[in-house]
């Protein structure tokens, strides 16, 4: 049985105050999670110390959204894993679609930062996801299994710590979910790449849906079969509403 993961990605959104409002009023309302279900929280960088030191003891765990590719040095305004190691976060998002196509994130740097984290032994939430052009086009599996191969040449040992996150681009913050059907097949598409190289490995491995995730929409996806939890932007910026997707998940 794998544990499902509900987590938040607060993207550029939140003051000060405001992050520490969420934070707080989530983590109030833990007593009501599901126990099988695992959530996490992506503020941005500069809350992550002040609310992961808040959190200890919480069930609302702190993660990063994102980290440097290199491990330290010249590097004006990135952050290394590294050093989110070091103030104790243990988990992060890399190769979020807004990473791969606004910021214009190749393959290869996607794949630097699994490995940065990873040579921190830190969890990494890794995001595929296609946009509507490709789609359409019919090219959606082939993209998705290029961007997989960034964790399909990792050590056993290692690939335990990546949990996938499938976010179709064209149902990022547009209100239009994939189908739990159109989720499902292709979880189970990718499933079946991590299966080729890791075998039975990947039937451990949490891939989660994220796109438009919502209350009324969550538990139907999420009962799919391939689908482990959710990867939640706007949905995740009110505490009692992402607390419904939570409940969703167990
Ligand atoms: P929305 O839930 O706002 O569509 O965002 C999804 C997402 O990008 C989470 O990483």
């Amino acid at each position: 049985m794998r544990k499902s993961i509900v987590a938040g990605n607060w993207k550029m959104n939140m003051s000060h105050v405001e992050a520490l409002n969420l934070y707080k009023s989530l983590s109030a309302l833990e007593e009501s999670f599901p126990s099988n279900v695992e959530v996490l929280v992506a503020p941005p960088y500069v809350y992550l110390n002040e609310l992961n030191n808040i959190g200890k003891g919480s069930r609302v765990k702190v993660i990063a959204q994102n980290c440097a590719s290199n491990e330290s040095g010249a590097y004006t305004g990135e952050v290394s894993a590294s050093m989110l190691r070091s103030i104790g976060i243990n988990s992060a998002i890399v190769g979020h679609s807004e990473r791969r196509h606004v910021f214009g994130e190749s393959i290869r740097e996607v794949t630097e930062k699994v490995l940065m984290l990873l040579k921190q032994n830190m969890q990494v939430v890794f995001c595929v996801g296609e946009q509507l052009s490709e789609r359409k086009g019919g090219s959606h599996f082939n993209v998705i299994s290029d961007q997989l191969q960034s964790v399909l040449s990792l050590e056993p040992s290692l690939f335990e710590k990546i949990v996938v996150a499938y976010e179709p681009v064209w149902a990022i913050g547009t209100g239009e979910t994939a189908s739990p059907e159109q989720a499902q097949e292709m979880h189970s598409f990718i499933r079946s790449k991590l299966n080729e190289v890791y075998g039975k490995q990947s039937n451990q491995t949490r891939i989660l849906y994220g796109g438009s995730v919502k209350p009324n929409n969550a538990s139907e996806i999420f009962g799919k079969q391939d689908v482990d939890g959710g990867l939640v932007g706007g949905a995740s910026l009110d505490a009692s509403v992402f607390a419904e997707i939570i409940k969703a998940a167990g």
